[in-house]
């Protein structure tokens, strides 16, 4: 986590940022903060942001605008210093070339910082699936209709069409291109079920059937972090021909849509989320956990949620059931996830 103190500026909020790290985004805003102080095209890119508080990210919001340039062919002679275009040129020589960038696209650039950070990340998927051998085992239903909240893109949703294996078992089509092996750790049971119906919703849904969609998840994976970038290249073609229904809605008013009705009865209706809670304002938290009860009273609902706890720490990897006719909700805390997803670590049998 980076420490922003209150009332930096946003020359010391990129500085914060990037610390003493040497990788292109750390080398770019030092540069970057460097740059603005001397009141250079990044002071234009940022002319009336200069307030704006460290959550907005500004700093993650013009690397992603500038990688955006290079991804469509706007800036071809940064491509050098991006590891993931296959670029090797020493990061702490970028920033000249960068400025260069910058310099010719400052209107556009500026655009981009109305663009908050979005990110779908795939490796979650694990966890989720781990969340639904158990519910599956404990429901003994293995017909499932999942929802998410927070889907961003929706990859997430396509779970079963990933491979994923732990330290005996596998899951998922052999010859898939999205690939999660030994992702797993502990004791873990699979079952086999099948997705009757998947549907998301989130704030900014990412149109994944357009060029422009695909391009802005790329944009927000940083260039070095390679393994992130070939897992969502592996699973963009897939979501491109099964493409995710999105809903741009807020969590909670979108599942109280969703969740009306008795649900099919031999069905079990699950909602996932991940790395979501986090932005939604208390309200929101409060009317998800009411309808999820409310709802658990008249069908078979389950819950898996891959959250924060707001104490610290790792991501933490939780299921809830409610069954028909069940007095009580089943709750379980399974694990701890990383923060993409892989490793999920189950530590309960
Ligand atoms: C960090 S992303 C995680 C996306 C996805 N769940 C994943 O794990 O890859 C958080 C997502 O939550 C969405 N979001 C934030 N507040 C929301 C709300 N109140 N209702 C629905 N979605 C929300 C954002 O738009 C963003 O797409």
């Amino acid at each position: 986590m980076v420490d922003f103190a209150p009332g930096m500026t946003l020359a010391e909020q990129f500085r914060a940022h990037a610390g003493d790290q040497t990788h292109l985004y750390a080398c770019a805003m030092r540069s970057m903060a460097d740059d603005w102080e001397a009141g250079g095209p990044i002071r234009e890119v940022c002319a009336g942001y200069e307030m704006a508080p460290p959550r907005l990210m500004i700093q993650l919001r013009l690397l992603a605008g500038i990688f955006r340039l290079v991804l469509t062919d706007r800036a071809p002679e940064l491509r050098a210093f991006y590891p993931c275009l296959g670029g090797h040129a020493p990061p702490e020589t970028a920033w000249p070339v960068m400025r260069r960038v910058v310099a010719e696209h400052v209107a556009e650039l500026h655009r981009s910082l109305q663009v908050a950070p979005q990110t779908n990340e795939v490796g979650r998927s694990v966890a989720l699936l781990a969340g639904l051998f158990d519910l599956v085992e404990a429901a003994g239903l293995v017909r499932i209709r999942l929802l998410e909240v927070g889907a961003s893109a929706g990859l997430n949703l396509l779970v079963d069409r990933f491979y994923v294996s732990g330290d005996d078992w596998e899951y998922g089509p052999p010859d898939s291109p999205v690939r999660f092996e030994r992702a797993v750790q502990g004791p873990v049971q699979p079952y086999h079920f099948g997705v009757t119906s998947r549907r998301g919703c989130d704030l900014e849904p990412v149109e994944i059937t357009t060029e422009q969609g695909r391009t802005l998840l790329t944009s927000f994976v940083w260039p070095f972090d390679l393994h992130r970038h070939r897992r969502l290249a592996a699973v963009l073609p897939l979501a491109q021909h099964n493409p995710p229904v999105v809903d741009a809605a807020s969590a909670g008013d979108w599942l109280s849509g969703q969740l009306r009705g008795a649900g099919e009865p031999d069905e079990l209706t699950v909602v996932w989320q991940s790395v979501t809670r986090l932005y939604w304002p208390e309200a929101e938290i409060a009317a998800v956990d009411r309808l999820l009860n409310e709802r658990g009273a008249e069908r078979a609902l389950g819950h898996v949620s891959m959250e924060y706890n707001p104490s610290g720490g790792q991501p933490e990897l939780r299921t809830q059931l409610w069954l028909p006719g069940r007095a009580s909700v089943r709750r379980r805390l399974l694990g701890t996830v990383h923060d993409h997803g892989i490793p999920v670590r189950v530590n309960v049998a």
